[in-house]
């Protein structure tokens, strides 16, 4: 409840290596909120505004020291959360992001070794007392990503990138869903959509 006696929305963050199927089962989970009378907004970082999509352009394609990497990450991020979660939150909107600030620390801090003390201190910095209700980390491992990742689509600087990165991003993500279990919600991603999905509705039906 806010102040003004509305009832806050929920923010729910969409995590996992490239290829898990995060933007596979965002729609689902967008849908069956919707078919429970909730007022829906999905969105992704990097971008989710103007300013951040500009942001995501450079992130994906252009070569830039680590820490430039982590600082623009956090300025997208920054401006998301002024201009899309906290006004939807407090409209009382569930927002439903494909990756938020877990991913920095899977691939900035895990998969480029940036120390995750600066990691923790944007996270304190750009978003001290908010973090999701719920993060779906979706998991497969590295090989079955590769596999899903379609073959015909150009890859961008992240996907780009050798196995032992992503290792390391899933090694970082897994850490992180030990170290918050309450928030964290680890998905076997390697079994069928449909699989996914009965777990999917188990999981929300407990945040309702
Ligand atoms: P991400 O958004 O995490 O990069 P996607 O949702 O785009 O991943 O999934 C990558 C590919 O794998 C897509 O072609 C998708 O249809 C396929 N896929 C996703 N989940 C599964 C699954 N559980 N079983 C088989 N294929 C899947
Ligand atoms: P994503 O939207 O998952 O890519 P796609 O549309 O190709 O599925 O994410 C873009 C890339 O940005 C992804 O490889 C992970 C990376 N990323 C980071 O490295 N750090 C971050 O903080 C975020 C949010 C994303």
């Amino acid at each position: 409840m806010t102040e003004g006696g509305t009832v806050q929305g929920k923010f729910i963050s969409f995590e996992g290596i490239d290829g898990a199927g995060k933007s596979t089962h965002i729609g689902f989970v967008a849908g069956w909120l919707a078919a429970r009378g909730k007022a829906v907004v999905s969105t992704r970082e990097p971008g989710g505004t103007p300013l951040g999509e500009k942001l995501r352009e450079l992130l994906l394609h252009e070569k830039m020291h680590l820490e430039t990497e982590a600082l623009l990450m956090f300025a997208s991020r920054r401006e998301h959360i002024a201009q899309v979660i906290a006004p939807n939150l407090a409209l009382g909107n569930w927002v439903l992001s494909d990756r938020f600030t877990d991913a920095s620390f899977a691939y900035q801090s895990g998969g480029r070794g940036l120390a995750r003390d600066k990691m923790e201190t944007l996270e304190h910095w750009v978003h001290p007392g908010l973090q999701p209700d719920l993060t779906l980390l979706f998991d497969v491992p590295l090989e079955v990503a590769r596999e899903r990742l379609d073959a015909t689509r150009t890859l961008d600087k992240f996907e780009r990138e050798q196995a032992d990165f992503f290792e390391k991003c899933r090694g970082e993500y897994l850490r992180r869903a030990a170290e918050f279990p309450q928030r964290i919600v680890v998905i076997d991603s390697t079994r069928s959509i449909e699989a996914i999905q009965a777990h999917l509705s188990e999981v929300l039906e407990k945040l309702l």
